[in-house]
């Protein structure tokens, strides 16, 4: 009898439990920000595409202290980044790029004045003899070493 009553009690308190629980805990763990977050960041795709001309800076790899991490190193000054990247084209004169030294070439460029030139070289440029993509594709470039690396060319051809 005692027994048969004790079960009777534990039942109802758990069945109690149960009803109460279910009324708030489940809802408030999912309106938890914190939880709702994880979530979120569980669901991101797994990766994410770099938009040329667009705004990528929420692409930069972050550090656990959240200090945006340098990927590439970045060349020193403009005449590093212009044999890293810009001598690609320009060493040469492939593609139709104006080849580094080559006054001919440069004459009538240098014609337009600096303004010009830079602001072709940063956000790129479809001109008669071909494409000259923005920033020579490396658009992860401070505008400033991009400048530095036009006046490289500039210098060469004076
Ligand atoms: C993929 C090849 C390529 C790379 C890499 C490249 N360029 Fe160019 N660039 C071109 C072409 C092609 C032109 C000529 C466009 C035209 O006038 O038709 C050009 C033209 C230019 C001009 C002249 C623009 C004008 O107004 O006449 C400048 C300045 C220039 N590039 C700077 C740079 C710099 C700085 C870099 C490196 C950061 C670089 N380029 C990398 C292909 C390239």
């Amino acid at each position: 009898m005692v027994i048969g009553l004790l079960v009777a009690i534990a039942i109802g308190i758990f069945a109690f439990a149960r009803i109460v629980g279910g009324q708030t805990q489940e809802q408030q763990i999912q309106e938890d920000p914190i939880y709702s977050r994880s979530v979120a960041a569980r669901l991101a795709p797994a990766s994410q595409v770099a938009v040329a001309g667009q705004d990528n800076a929420a692409l930069a790899i972050k550090s656990d202290t959240g200090e945006v991490a340098v990927v590439a190193a970045l060349p020193k000054n403009g005449t590093e980044l212009f044999q890293q990247t810009c001598s690609a084209c320009h060493g040469q004169g492939i593609g139709g790029a104006p080849k580094a030294g080559d006054k001919a070439a440069w004459a009538p460029r240098l014609a337009e004045g600096k303004a010009t030139l830079y602001e072709h070289a940063l956000k790129g440029f479809q001109g008669k003899t071909g494409l000259m993509p923005p920033k020579g594709g490396r658009t992860d470039l401070p505008d400033d070493l991009v400048k530095q690396a036009v006046d490289h060319m500039v210098q060469m051809v004076q």
